[in-house]
């Protein structure tokens, strides 16, 4: 039996507007994680999926081709060169679903690392990046990239669409608390929402992407700095624009307010939005009291720390 992970992610800035080629900065959430195993079986039982968490099974050759867990085992099977593969994947995973934390890209992530561990193969994090996307279109429809190289890199990263990703320094640690609101949100339909208002508003909407570009950018210089205050305030400017995008929700604000009221650092909402998660920056010596107010109001506070 072999075993893989992935781990889930939060975007710090820049989502949305990375769908247009703007950069984003994104960090990996190593304290949640989906994991896959996979159990040989006799030959001729063909491959099985079980997803616990998602109460879903998928049989390769059965399942639709747009099932998202056996697409990753029909994308990494064509990528090796196989024509077909006896054993019983099981997917765990701890990442919230639909909380824009990246838990489509991880559940793909894990389950393309263990059959490529289970037929002794290896692939390289671009390679395995590169099936998670396929994955992702599914999930998504336009993918920017940004989850699968996350999730695969395990990371901080500043992603550009179509570019490799870079790596950065952190200057000081970044105490981040991540705040599900427990409302579920589909990337797929947020984000088509963003693309016809757009469509509708073309200069509008390329303006507020020049802006968010623009916080994206500074943010980076602030974490090589060590500029933690100078970091929050850029990830409430960006909330304020994805506000104006009108991705966000009461809920969401919500959430965003009680952070910056229990002396958050700044906060905002982090992945597509219409529900979904925020993530607030800490100070650490205020971690305990920003945790204690957004647990009040949250289905589940993910603290992490970001070196
Ligand atoms: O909701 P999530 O965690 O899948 O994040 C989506 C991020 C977007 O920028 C909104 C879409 C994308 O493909 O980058």
């Amino acid at each position: 039996m072999v075993q893989a992970s992935a781990p889930g992610k939060v975007i710090l800035l820049g989502e949305h507007a990375v769908v247009y080629g703007r950069p984003a900065i994104a960090v990996p959430v190593s304290q949640v994680r989906a994991t896959a195993t996979v159990e040989p079986l006799p030959p001729g039982s063909g491959l099985t999926l079980v997803a616990l968490d998602l109460g879903r099974t998928a049989r390769l050759g059965e399942a639709p081709l747009d099932d998202p867990l056996a697409a990753a085992a029909y994308h990494t099977l064509a990528h090796l060169d196989l024509a077909g593969l006896d054993g019983l994947v099981t997917v765990r995973s701890t990442i919230p679903i639909a909380g824009g934390m990246g838990s489509g890209a991880a559940v793909a992530a894990a389950i393309v690392r263990a059959l490529v561990a289970f037929v002794g193969a290896e692939l390289s994090p671009a390679e395995i990046s590169s099936l998670v996307l396929e994955v992702e279109k599914l999930h998504h429809g336009t993918p920017s990239g940004i989850d699968n190289t996350v999730v695969v890199y395990e990371q901080p990263v500043y992603f550009l669409r179509q570019q490799p990703p870079q790596t950065f320094a952190v200057g000081a640690p970044l105490s981040l608390l991540i705040a599900d609101s427990g409302i579920p949100s589909s990337t797929r339909q947020v984000v088509g929402g963003v693309r016809q208002r757009w469509q509708a508003d073309p200069a509008h909407y390329e303006a507020l992407f020049d802006q968010i570009g623009g916080l994206v950018e500074q943010a980076r210089q602030a974490i090589e700095a060590g500029l933690v205050a100078a970091l929050g305030a850029l990830m409430d400017r960006n909330h304020a624009l994805l506000q104006e995008m009108g991705v966000s929700t009461p809920e969401l604000d919500g959430l965003v307010q009680a952070a910056r009221q229990a002396g958050a650092c700044g906060a905002k909402l982090s992945g597509a939005g219409g529900g979904g998660s925020v993530v607030a920056l800490v100070q650490p010596e205020r971690a305990a009291a920003v945790q204690a107010a957004l647990e009040a109001v949250a289905a589940r506070v993910i603290p992490t720390t970001v070196v």
